[in-house]
C-alpha cells in the first residue's frame, strides 16, 4: 500500500513510479511526502498519528529539493510511536517548491529536468531495494543535518509559516483553482469569488504555484519568485488523492 502526501506532484510521480516497479499488490507499506524544513509535513506526522501500525513494517521515501536533515530519527519515533517498525528510509531530489525566503526559488528548468530523470533511475534502484527485503537508509542529510532537523524544523511550523501571510493580488481573476485544488479545504471563496485562507493550512504551496495569473503571494517573499509544477501535476494529483 502506498501513502502519499504530494503538493505539486513531485512525489506523487515518485509514488506512481514506484507503484508501476513493484509487483501489484506487493504487501509493503510505504509513504511518499517532500520535505518540509528537513523533517516530515505536519499533515503526515497528523495522519500517521491516527493510526495503529502494530505488527507492520513502514518504509519511507521523501522527495526533497536539496537535504533531508535527519528526517530519518523523526521517522523512525513517529513509527514506533503507533506500534510499527521502520523499513527503509530513502530520499529523492525533485525540483524544489520552496519560494518563501528571500534566497530561495524554483530550479531552472535545465537543474529540474536534471533532477527528474536521475530521480527516476532512483526511484527504480528504490523498487528493488524493498523487493529484495533488504532494510536500507539512503538519505542525503546535508550540512549541519542535527540543527536543520532538531532547531530548524520545531521552530518552523510555529512561528516561521503563517497561513495568514497568503494573499492574492490584484492580478488575481477568481478562476477557483487555489480554491478547488487545496489539499487540505482550507480555502473559500470571499463574496467576490476571491480566495480567503483558514487555519488548517498543510504549507505545501500548492496554492501559490497552480495560479495561471501568478496572484497568489506569501507575504511579500514571492514578488520576484517562479513556480513549478510536476509536468504530470494534473493527473497525478487526481491518482494520489492526498493521505
Ligand atoms: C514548506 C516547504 C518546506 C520545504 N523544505 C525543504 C527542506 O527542508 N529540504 C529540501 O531539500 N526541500 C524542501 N522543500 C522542497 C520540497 O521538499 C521538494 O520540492 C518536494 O519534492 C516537493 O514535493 P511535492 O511536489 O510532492 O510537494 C520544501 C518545500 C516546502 C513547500
Amino acid at each position: 500500500m502506498i501513502h502519499c502526501f504530494s503538493g505539486m506532484g513531485n512525489s506523487a510521480a515518485v509514488a506512481n513510479r514506484l507503484e508501476l516497479k513493484l509487483p501489484p499488490n506487493y504487501p509493503a507499506e510505504i509513504w511518499v511526502f517532500p520535505v518540509y524544513s528537513w523533517g516530515i509535513p505536519p499533515v503526515v506526522v497528523k495522519h500517521i498519528e491516527q493510526l495503529d501500525l502494530s505488527g507492520l513494517v513502514c518504509h519511507m521515501v521523501c522527495t526533497c529539493g536539496d537535504d533531508t536533515g535527519n528526517i530519518d530519527r523523526q521517522w523512525r519515533s513517529l513509527i514506533e510511536s503507533r506500534g510499527g517498525e521502520a523499513g527503509s528510509i530513502f530520499s529523492v531530489r525533485m525540483p524544489n517548491t520552496y519560494v518563501c525566503l528571500p534566497f530561495m526559488d524554483v530550479d531552472s528548468k535545465e537543474v529540474a529536468e536534471r533532477k527528474l530523470r536521475e530521480a527516476a533511475e532512483k526511484v527504480d534502484r528504490i523498487a528493488e531495494i524493498i523487493k529484495s527485503g533488504e532494510i536500507v537508509v539512503d538519505i542525503k542529510r546535508g550540512a549541519f543535518p542535527g540543527f536543520k532537523s532538531g532547531v530548524i524544523y520545531p521552530q518552523f511550523f510555529r512561528h516561521g509559516m503563517k497561513a495568514r501571510k497568503f494573499h492574492f493580488t490584484s492580478a488575481c481573476r477568481a478562476c477557483g483553482k487555489c480554491i478547488s485544488l487545496c489539499p487540505n479545504h482550507n480555502i473559500t471563496a470571499g463574496q467576490d469569488g476571491r480566495p480567503q485562507w483558514g487555519d488548517n493550512c498543510a504549507f505545501c504551496l500548492r496554492c501559490y504555484h497552480v495560479c495561471t495569473a501568478h496572484a497568489v503571494a506569501y507575504g511579500s517573499q514571492t514578488k520576484k519568485k517562479s513556480q513549478y509544477l510536476h509536468p504530470d501535476f494534473q493527473w497525478l494529483i487526481k491518482k494520489f488523492e492526498n493521505l
